[in-house]
């Protein structure tokens, strides 16, 4: 078997459901020892729980991304970090602007931007020390083109301007910082959300050039490559994994015949 990260330490934030839990359980499955950091204890028992029962190692630690010292807490259980995966975020209650409330935007953008900030931070100083390591930010098409979600959106842009930063910053020290730009996912909350709003869901199919979403094994395997020695001179790169729903315009009436 080839292990693409034998021997890494990987932490994983919001690896307790959807799609932090699949690229907790790859990055297992390519050798890493894995740390499954979210605010959800027992959604991230399970996710352990998964990963050992497939014989891999996983630390799992409760902790809100968005609280310096729970992050600060969470690194010292985790040991020396080689690969770091910002992917904990919240939307609940984002939509219009004008409708978002001030508690709502301050969390949100707590969550999905000052959470990577902190993450990142902790993960940076013994990446430094060491010179080498990997940080993959999971951003999403928001951060690209308007649809929704006001606060989600700007925390999710500025993920994509800091993955350009940190690369150019980080560099030198031989870590490399990309971010994936996910289209729908369906996890297993989208489904529930789905299944509430049928209509929704037609829609959004819709738009996508095959008519078909993404699965979180999509996000993990691009996550492994960019963290792998693979995806060794991706960095600074902002990875759009959409199913071609950023691609472009399609005018219906030109295609039909
Ligand atoms: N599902 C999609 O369609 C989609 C599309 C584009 C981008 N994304 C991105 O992918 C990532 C994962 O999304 P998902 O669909 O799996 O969401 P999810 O809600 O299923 O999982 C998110 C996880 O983050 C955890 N979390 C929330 N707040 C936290 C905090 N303060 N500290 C620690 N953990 C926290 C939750 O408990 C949960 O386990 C997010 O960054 C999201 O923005 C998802």
């Amino acid at each position: 078997m080839d292990w693409k990260l034998a021997g890494k330490t990987a932490l994983i934030t919001g690896a307790g459901n959807g799609i932090g839990r699949e690229i907790a359980r790859r990055f297992a499955a390519e050798g890493a020892r894995v740390v499954s950091l979210d605010v959800d204890r027992e959604g991230n028992a399970q996710t352990a729980s998964l990963i050992r029962e497939g014989g891999s190692l996983c630390e799992p630690v409760e902790a809100d991304v968005a609280v310096a010292a729970d992050v600060e807490r969470a690194f010292r259980i985790a040991g020396p970090v080689d690969i770091l995966v910002n992917n904990a975020a919240i939307w609940s209650g984002d939509g219009l602007l004008h409708e978002v409330s001030e508690p709502e935007w301050d969390r949100i953008v707590a969550v999905c931007l000052k959470g990577v900030y902190l993450c990142s931070r902790e993960a940076l100083r013994g990446m430094m020390e060491r010179r080498a390591g990997a940080i993959v930010h999971i951003s999403s098409v928001n951060a690209l083109t308007g649809i929704h979600l006001a606060a989600y959106t700007a925390a999710k842009g500025g993920i994509v301007s800091l993955t350009r930063l940190m690369a150019v910053q980080y560099g030198p020290f031989g870590i490399r910082v990309n971010a994936i730009c996910p289209g729908t996912i369906m996890t297993e909350s989208s489904r529930r959300h789905y299944d509430q709003y049928p209509d929704q869901e037609a829609e959004l199919r819709e738009l996508y050039p095959a008519r078909k979403f993404g699965a979180p094994t999509d996000v993990a395997g691009c996550a492994v490559f960019l963290a792998s020695p693979q995806g060794e001179f991706f960095n600074g790169s902002i990875v759009v994994l959409d199913g071609g729903l950023t691609a472009g315009v399609r005018i219906p009436s030109l295609y039909r015949r």
